[in-house]
């Protein structure tokens, strides 16, 4: 299974300060040098963490594939076509979220949707849409002219109970064979931590994983002794 990296954390990070460290693309090429099979960043419309120039200068740095994660919305497909990343996701979003809810509502959206993804479809660039492990929405991701579908493992996340985090499990894993049966590929994230992820290597109709939160919040604690003791050295 490959696992491909979000950094739009690092971008928050270095928005608080309104300053240029951490830079995100050299977290992404870091990435990459670690074994990440590709970069994932999300261009939200309020530019909260990753901004037009990041997403540009991913795109000169970025040499195994960069996944544009997305709101459909004529802006961003501009941006999209022009920037001509490996991959776009699709994603629902809200303005007032902390992070993306749940699964891209394709039955609401389909009537556009199909035009929509056309001019992607058209240039080369593969189309993912983040959606519930459903039927139904596989189904209509895959009418729509949709390449692969990325399920959302974000319920999964949540769970507490073994039971009910089986029951996730198996209702991702039943989507993954349906999707994968239709020649869709299929990728899954959100949530997903270092606690939660072994039974996905089970699931081998899922290629790839898709995680952010965790691996940079587990960067800054791996990374602070060396940080600190690095300070002392030429202080002291
Ligand atoms: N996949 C999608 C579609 C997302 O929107 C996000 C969050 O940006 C992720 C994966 C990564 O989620 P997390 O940060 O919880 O690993």
């Amino acid at each position: 299974m490959r696992l491909a990296v979000n950094i739009d954390h690092i971008a928050t990070l270095r928005n608080a300060r309104g300053e240029q460290e951490p830079d995100p693309v050299a977290a992404a090429l870091l990435a990459e040098k670690c074994g990440a099979a590709g970069i994932v960043c999300h261009l939200r419309e309020d530019r909260r963490h990753i901004k037009d120039l990041d997403l540009a200068r991913l795109r000169l740095g970025v040499t195994t594939k960069l996944d544009l994660e997305m709101a459909m919305t004529a802006e961003l497909q501009q941006i999209a076509l022009k920037t001509r990343p490996e991959l776009i996701t699709l994603v629902p979003e809200k303005r007032e979220e902390l992070t993306t809810e749940g699964g891209f509502d394709i039955a609401r959206h389909y009537d556009v949707l199909a035009a929509y993804l056309k001019p992607f479809n058209a240039e080369g660039i593969e189309v993912s849409i983040f959606i519930e492990p459903e039927k139904k929405a596989i189904d209509l991701a895959k009418q729509a002219g949709a390449d692969m579908v990325e399920l959302h493992t974000g319920l999964y996340a949540q769970k507490q109970l073994d039971e009910e985090i089986a029951l996730e499990l198996k209702r991702i894993r039943e989507a993954a064979v349906y999707a994968k049966s239709l020649g869709l590929k299929v990728v899954a994230g959100h949530g997903l931590n270092y606690l939660n992820i072994a039974p996905f290597r089970n699931i081998p109709e899922i290629e790839e994983v898709s995680i952010g939160h965790a691996i940079i919040a587990r960067a800054v604690m791996t990374g602070l002794e060396e940080a600190v003791r690095e300070m002392l050295r030429i202080i002291q």
